[in-house]
């Protein structure tokens, strides 16, 4: 017996939990690492924490990810996180269904996801970044997360669908009401999920007079050949993108810099890589910040569609069961030292993307955008320091993502 052995089951989803899940993510690893448990939502899920057993459920295709084989209370369904999962227009998209119309959709979109495609966007994203940080460069203070981390990837990925400049910062206003107020039913989310859809659904009619070589013309290209894309899931996909690929980056940015930050020594390690112009360190460097406190803490959710054993536990048909990126990226059966944060790690095949048939379709999007704000961050602010102790950061404490209410920092001015 070791003395970890008589240590108490940790609560789970308390606030202590959100601003640090990773000793009680170290307790269930060891002592219940498929573990049932009740969400703060009340329905009854299944955590899997090791890191073997998370990439087996991911890949697993008894585990689906369509809602409706939820065998929970009606009013459960439905509740896995994504704002207007509920208005059936939007559910067909890519992290809600199963082959085979998961395949389908997925090689629609997939081309403009290359890492030859998200290239060519190199410059605007770096653009981006320019002007966000010009913005308050001169002040000597900013809040992270409000004045860089929330607009880079809404524009990032207005870009790339299409949308026009001019009609960008309504769907700032609209994404800035989701990720405030998470994925709950409540009024206001619910709201700005339904302009977003009438929103794209005008778009998209509006573009087929005039396509262009954005990601909207490509669909609807598509599905004017034959290839069934109706006009819905055209809607859908255009939402699960922008829904997919922004908090996730917010947080990448904002976990990734506070990492930085209270970590000086890997701080001055990039620094002096990126002042002798390697891009190496950078590389490893967010994957690393990626497997140490990714932006998605749990996979999104998954229902065994007949019965399963996973880590020794057997789970019945219409279990939902959730896959804990986070606590698999930091199994020590897999990683050395995984509570170390070392930027330069080169055995380092972490979930923080996921794993099988949903692995992340953006990812050469989000490593772009991630490379492109720290290196530029670090080295148009050199000084760059936390505005508040450590302790005072507060963290959302949604389910699926892990992120920052705020990050300030202060740096000397600079114009
Ligand atoms: C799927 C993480 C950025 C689009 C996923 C999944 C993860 C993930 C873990 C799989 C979820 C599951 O299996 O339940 C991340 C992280 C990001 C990021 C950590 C940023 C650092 C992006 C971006 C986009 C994007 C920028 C696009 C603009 C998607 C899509 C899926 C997905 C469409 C669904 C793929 C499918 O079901 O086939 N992402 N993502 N993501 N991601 Fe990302």
């Amino acid at each position: 017996m070791t003395s970890s052995d008589t240590t108490p089951a940790p609560t789970l989803f308390t606030w202590e939990f959100a601003t640090d899940p990773y000793p009680a993510y170290a307790w269930l690893r060891e002592h219940a690492p498929v573990h049932r448990t009740t969400l703060p939502s009340g329905v009854e899920a299944w955590l899997v924490t090791r890191y073997t057993d998370a990439k087996q459920a991911l890949a697993d295709a008894r585990l689906s990810k369509n809602p409706a084989h939820h065998d929970g209370p009606e009013h459960a369904r439905g509740r896995t996180g994504i704002p207007g999962e509920r208005k059936a227009e939007l559910m067909t998209h890519l992290l809600n269904i199963d082959p085979p119309d998961h395949t389908r959709l997925r090689r629609l979109v997939s081309k403009a996801f290359t890492p030859r495609r998200v290239a060519e966007f190199a410059p605007r994203v770096q653009g981006l970044t320019n002007d966000l940080i010009d913005r308050f460069a001169a002040t000597g203070e900013a809040d992270l997360i409000h004045d860089f981390a929330f607009p880079l990837p809404i524009h990032a990925i207005c870009d790339l669908l299409g949308v026009p400049r001019e009609d960008q910062d309504d769907f700032r206003d609209w994404a800035g009401m989701m990720i405030r107020h998470g994925g709950g039913p409540r009024g206001g989310v619910a709201r700005s999920v339904k302009k977003m859809r009438a929103y794209l659904l005008d778009l998209i009619h509006r573009k087929r007079g005039d396509l262009g070589d954005d990601l909207i013309s490509g669909l609807i290209r598509a599905s004017d050949h034959g290839e069934h894309l109706t006009e819905n899931e055209a809607a859908a996909m255009a939402f699960i993108l922008l829904f997919a690929g922004f908090e996730t980056t917010v947080n990448l940015i904002g976990n990734g810099t506070l990492a930085l930050l209270t970590h000086p020594d890997q701080r001055d390690r990039l620094q002096k890589s990126l002042a002798a112009g390697e891009r190496g360190l950078l590389e490893t460097g967010v994957e690393e910040l990626l497997r140490y406190d990714g932006p998605v803490e749990l996979a999104t959710w998954r229902f065994a569609t007949g019965p399963l054993t996973l880590g020794g536990q057997d789970i019945a048909p219409g279990d939902p069961v959730l896959v804990v990126l986070a606590a698999a990226d930091r199994d020590p059966a897999r990683f050395e030292h995984p509570d170390t944060l070392d930027l330069g790690r080169r055995d380092n095949q972490h979930l923080g993307y996921g794993h099988g048939i949903h692995y992340c379709l953006g990812a050469p999007l989000a490593r772009l955008e991630g490379q492109t704000a720290l290196a530029t961050l670090l080295t148009r602010l050199p000084d760059l320091q936390l505005g508040v102790p450590v302790d005072e950061l507060r963290w959302r404490g949604g389910l699926i993502m892990r992120g920052l209410r705020t990050l300030p920092v202060t740096f000397t001015p600079r114009t």
